[in-house]
């Protein structure tokens, strides 16, 4: 059961606290408002937040989470995990009480090494991992047994209290500037990951993969501007050697999944074990709050 801090969920049909309940007999228990709402943990541990009718949105399908995980369990980004868990276990004090929210966490594969490095500064760590797909959530759920996964629409109100959260991270995920910066204490950062110009060049054509733009960096800085101004940035390149099947799991993992079938995708790319050079260069900036002044 993952802790449950009170004043840190708010719940999201009336804004009030949210409260883990005890269960006895369940693995997870219920969470509950004082007007009594109540939302119960899927089989998996995460639970499901979302109301009314949201954002129209097609979330990540049960394929592409797999080849996502498959992936990133591959370990083909663990550069790229180890210097976000880098960057963000630098801003732990030493036994410190530290949150972290993962927003748009995916399979939670980013957020495991991040806590995994946390956990070498202080014990007294809190994290909370919220996507839309509930496909996501259930792998999320399973490698971050001690995070609090929850199922809502980042667009709409995240149901976390003003000020209590001391990270966030958005990995390659939709960024809510103005809720970003509601949830952060007041010296708390934003970590954005997101692709650099020639991220996966070489087979951006052949899979269908949009390539990126140039001026990607000025239009994130200007996305955020009005709550956040960039602290620092730490470039990361990977180069991979990858077979067919490989490039066919990052084309399906990311947007083009949505249009992509897996299938014509995987035989148009050829069979065997040849494997290519593909580069990824991401970027990770901090931002701190427009507000704070240090
Ligand atoms: C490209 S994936 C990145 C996942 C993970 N951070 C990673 O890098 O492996 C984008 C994620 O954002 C989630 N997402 C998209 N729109 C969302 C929304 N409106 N609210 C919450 N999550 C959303 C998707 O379900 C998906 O898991
Ligand atoms: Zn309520």
């Amino acid at each position: 059961m993952p802790s449950t801090p009170p004043l840190l969920l708010r719940c999201p049909v009336c804004g009030g606290p949210l409260y883990g309940s005890e269960n006895p007999g369940a693995s997870r228990g219920a969470l509950v408002c004082g007007a009594g709402h109540s939302f119960d943990a899927a089989r998996q541990g995460y639970y499901n937040l979302l109301v009314g009718k949201g954002t129209v949105f097609e979330a990540d399908s049960a394929e592409m989470v797999a080849s996502r995980f498959n992936f990133l369990d591959a370990g083909h980004y663990r550069p790229l995990a180890e210097a976000v868990a880098g960057t963000i276990a630098r801003m732990v004090t030493p036994r410190g009480e530290f949150t972290v929210l993962d927003s748009g966490t995916g399979t939670g594969q980013y957020l495991r090494v991040v806590l995994d490095e946390v956990r070498r500064t202080t014990e007294r760590c809190t994290a909370v991992a919220l996507d839309i797909s509930k496909f996501a959530l259930r792998r999320a759920a399973r490698i971050n047994p001690e995070a609090l996964c929850l199922v809502c629409d980042v667009w709409q109100p995240l149901p976390l209290a003003d000020a209590a959260v001391d990270a966030v991270m958005v990995i390659f995920a939709p960024r809510n500037a103005a809720e970003f910066a509601r949830v952060l204490r007041p010296r708390g950062r934003l970590v954005v990951v997101t692709p650099r110009a020639g991220h996966l060049a070489a087979v951006a054509e052949s899979t269908g993969m949009l390539s990126i733009e140039d001026d990607k960096d000025t239009r994130l800085a200007g996305a955020l501007a009005a709550h956040f101004v960039p602290d620092s940035a730490q470039d990361i390149d990977i180069r991979m050697m990858l077979t067919p099947a490989q490039i066919a799991d990052l084309a399906f993992m990311g947007p083009a999944g949505h249009h992509l079938d897996r299938a014509a995708l995987a035989s148009g790319l050829g069979a065997g074990d040849a494997a290519a050079a593909v580069d990824a260069m991401f970027r990770i900036t901090v931002f701190r709050l427009a507000t704070d002044a240090s």
